[in-house]
Order: C-alpha cells, then sequence, then structure tokens
C-alpha cells in the first residue's frame, strides 16, 4: 500500500511538545509522511507562550495551493490558527482541494492557559471549519465554546454536548464528534466518539504526570494519520487514543523543560 501523506494546519510551538512538530512526530509514528502549512510561530516553552506572530492569511492559502498542487494528500489536520482571516484562508483552500479526511482539533488555549484563538474568531471556525471537518476533536471548554455555553463538567453532560456538536456539522457523509474528556475533574481519561447515531466511550486510565503538552494536538494528529489506513473510524479513534495513552505513559522518560513537558511520540522504537 501506499505511504499516506497527511499534512497539519497549525503553529509552531519552539519547545516541539505541541503544534506542528508534535504534529509531524505524531503522523510519523504512525507510519505516514507528514507535511505542514504553518498558520503561526509561537514563542513558547513548556511553562507559557510569551508571544505570537501569524502568518499572513494570503500566504497560509499560498501554502495550501502549492502543496496539495503537487502532493497527494490523504488527510489534513488542523490545529492553531489564531484568528478569522487565517480560518477563512484555511476553509477556501480544504475546499478546493477537498481531502478525503480532516479532522479539525478546534484549539482555542494552551495547556499553559494562553489564548491562541481571538477571541472573535470562534463564531468563524464554527461556520467555515465545522461544516467541511469529518471528525472535530474539541476539549471540554473548547466544546462549550462551539456551542456558545459553557463547558460540560461530567460524563452525563459531555454526552449531550457531543450529540449537541455533531448536530452541528455537515449531515452528508460520515462526520464525527471526538470530545476529549482531559479535563473531567476526576476518574479516567473518557473520551467520547459519535457520528450521531452510535456513542462510543474510549476510556483510558489517568496517567499521573505533569508532561502532557501536546496531548490534544497529538491525538487529533494520530487520528488523521490512521484514517487512510483504517478505513473505520472507531477503530482509527481506539489506535490513536492507545497510541496516545502509551506516550503520556513514557512522557516522563523525556523530562524536557520545567512546565507541562512533552510525551514521547516515539516510545514503541526508543526501547
Ligand atoms: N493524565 C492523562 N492521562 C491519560 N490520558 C490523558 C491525560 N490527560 C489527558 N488525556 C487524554 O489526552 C487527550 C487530550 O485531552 P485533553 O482534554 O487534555 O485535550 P486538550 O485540552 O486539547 O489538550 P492540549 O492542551 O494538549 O491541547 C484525550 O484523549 C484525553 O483523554
Ligand atoms: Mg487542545
Amino acid at each position: 500500500m501506499r505511504v499516506p501523506s497527511v499534512v497539519t494546519i497549525a503553529g509552531v510551538d519552539p519547545s516541539g511538545g505541541a503544534g506542528v512538530l508534535a504534529d509531524v512526530k505524531a503522523i510519523s509514528a504512525q507510519r505516514a509522511y507528514a507535511c505542514a502549512v504553518v498558520t503561526a510561530l509561537t514563542a513558547q516553552n513548556t511553562q507559557a507562550v510569551a508571544g505570537i506572530q501569524a502568518v499572513p492569511p494570503a500566504f497560509v492559502r499560498e501554502q495550501i495551493d502549492v502543496l496539495f498542487a503537487d502532493v497527494v494528500i490523504d488527510a489534513a489536520k488542523i490545529g492553531m490558527l489564531g484568528g478569522r482571516a487565517v480560518i477563512e484562508a484555511v476553509a477556501l483552500g480544504l475546499q478546493r482541494w477537498a481531502p478525503c479526511h480532516i479532522v479539525l482539533d478546534p484549539v482555542m488555549v494552551a495547556k499553559s492557559g494562553d489564548a491562541l484563538l481571538a477571541r472573535d474568531a470562534a463564531g468563524a471556525l464554527r461556520d467555515a471549519l465545522l461544516p467541511l471537518a469529518t471528525v472535530i476533536t474539541p476539549n471540554l471548554p473548547e466544546a462549550g465554546v462551539l456551542l456558545e455555553g459553557r463547558a460540560p463538567d461530567s460524563l452525563r453532560e459531555m454526552r449531550q454536548t457531543a450529540e449537541r456538536l455533531r448536530e452541528r456539522m455537515a449531515h452528508a457523509g460520515q462526520r464525527w464528534v471526538l470530545l476529549k474528556g482531559g479535563h473531567l475533574p476526576y476518574g479516567d481519561a473518557i473520551d467520547l466518539l459519535t457520528d450521531g447515531d452510535k456513542m462510543i466511550e474510549l476510556a483510558s486510565p489517568r496517567v499521573a504526570t505533569k508532561n502532557t503538552h501536546g496531548t490534544g494536538c497529538t491525538l487529533s494528529s494520530a487520528l488523521a494519520a490512521l484514517l487512510p489506513q483504517v478505513s473505520d473510524v472507531p477503530e482509527a479513534a481506539r489506535r490513536a487514543k492507545a497510541y496516545l495513552t502509551k506516550a503520556i505513559e513514557s512522557a516522563d522518560l523525556l523530562n524536557v523543560g520545567k512546565g507541562h513537558g512533552p510525551v514521547h511520540h516515539f516510545h514503541a522504537m526508543w526501547r
């Protein structure tokens, strides 16, 4: 089988724990070829985001057009976009090239608590990108913002939220919500996956570590890399979650930085 090519459209985190660098590692670990379109540069480490420099929207669009004109892209993962104009540029680019699988991670806030999306841009994310996505992977606060309400804080509320988000997505074709429960205040790390028909619980033990920088980026990128290889979305999501859980379990081996360090993307190779 041809090795799938997967593009991440996201920001750069110089500490390598999140953003494009984490995405490239996660995609590569799933045996896919990684490409990257950069939407923003950040001055960031494992402790905080000190600065953000947006890439001009027209240049984001140019990166997409030039890449897709040459490389057959099997899946795209969307991460940090920063603001409305870049969201619109990415939406137009993906509408034109229409890759088979689009995983939208609606990134709004970094693990450090710093904002990664302009306050007025959540509406554009919802209106321009939700209809294009095959899978969206919000965390609990992001799900609250997308539905213009508060974040769910129990498994019961998570079920309702996942269903309501699914209703906001396009109806044609296979569309899924993967609602991540990492922010639940207690218990296992439980994510919910729904296509509006089935509701599947993806649970893993909560690993006791501070090194969880980029867990969301890693999960959505692994999923984007697996979708072209595993036709069943629930099976691809199970494998992505299993990969992420092992990467978190091995994170303390890396011990990078003084804050929330990265997960170990190559845990299976570096034994
Ligand atoms: N301590 C942990 N142990 C195991 N799994 C975890 C832990 N924390 C988060 N997860 C899992 O990691 C994934 C990302 O979840 P989370 O809800 O933290 O996303 P996020 O807030 O978008 O992450 P990020 O801040 O990296 O963008 C989910 O699958 C979640 O269940
Ligand atoms: Mg996230």
